[in-house]
């Protein structure tokens, strides 16, 4: 069963738009829990535009799934990351000018600094590493390289397809790349732009993927239906195979 974690972050974007203190990202999460989700992800931004230090440390101190803390490579949140040791850490590009973010890491152009991050993340006891890479071989090959036990799969351009043909042809890819992870003896995660209508045309067409991390969607929907039912609904997308 592919395991279904759920990234918080946009609940602190609705709380910082105000600078309140509520709806916390930390309730959400528990809320997400109960309702089915096997995890929680968030992302510490180097400019914290919306999860904080204090959501990280009660994140990290309440949920009782798996936790994913997806970071960059900067120094202060590396150091942070260390210091929660969550069981997974997902390293994702991170540029300050972006909406969120825009695609793979360049594993190939940043192997050095990727390599040491990688080994201080499995000194400090996180026993899952994740690349967020784009379903290109030779990142994928590089993430193994570097030390990597597992890679997200970046889905945006298949989600953003704008035509039938267009998103088999970018499912076609992932499942090349999956392929390719899963051979290579890395785990396979998935994640950007899925959402309630994309989820099982994606599964039915991507092989190996175990965990899945949505977020935007999920919020997004539990804005109109709360988020016990949003959690339910893509709970049972996912498990609808
Ligand atoms: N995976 C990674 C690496 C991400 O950066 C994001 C966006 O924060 C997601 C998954 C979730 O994407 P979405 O919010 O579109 O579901």
């Amino acid at each position: 069963m592919t395991n279904l974690l759920i990234n918080v972050d946009h609940v602190a974007t609705l709380r910082n738009a105000r600078q309140e203190t509520f709806p916390d990202p930390v309730h959400a999460a528990a809320r997400c829990e109960h309702a089915g989700a096997d995890g929680i992800v968030f992302h510490l931004r180097e400019d914290r535009r919306h999860i904080t230090e204090r959501d990280v440390r009660q994140l990290a101190a309440t949920v009782q799934g798996k936790l994913d803390f997806e970071l960059s490579t900067e120094e202060e949140v590396v150091s942070i990351c260390c210091d929660v040791s969550p069981d997974l850490a997902t390293l994702v590009p991170e540029r300050r000018e972006e909406v969120t973010t825009e695609g793979g890491l360049d594993v190939t152009a940043n192997a050095d600094r990727l390599r040491s991050v990688i080994d201080r993340l499995y000194d400090a006891g996180v026993e899952q590493v994740s690349l967020f890479v784009d379903p290109v071989p030779e990142q994928i090959e590089a993430a193994a390289a570097v030390g990597a036990n597992t890679i997200e799969i970046h889905t945006g351009d298949f989600a953003d397809a704008p035509t039938e043909a267009d998103q088999r042809a970018e499912a076609e890819r992932l499942a090349t790349g999956a392929q390719a992870a899963h051979e290579a003896g890395l785990r396979v995660h998935a994640g950007h732009g899925l959402n309630y209508r994309n989820l099982s045309r994606f599964q039915e067409r991507v092989p190996h993927v175990q965990e899945v991390s949505i977020g935007f969607a999920v919020i997004a929907r539990a804005v109109l239906v709360g988020i016990d039912q949003a959690v339910r609904d893509i709970h049972a997308a996912l498990h609808q195979h």
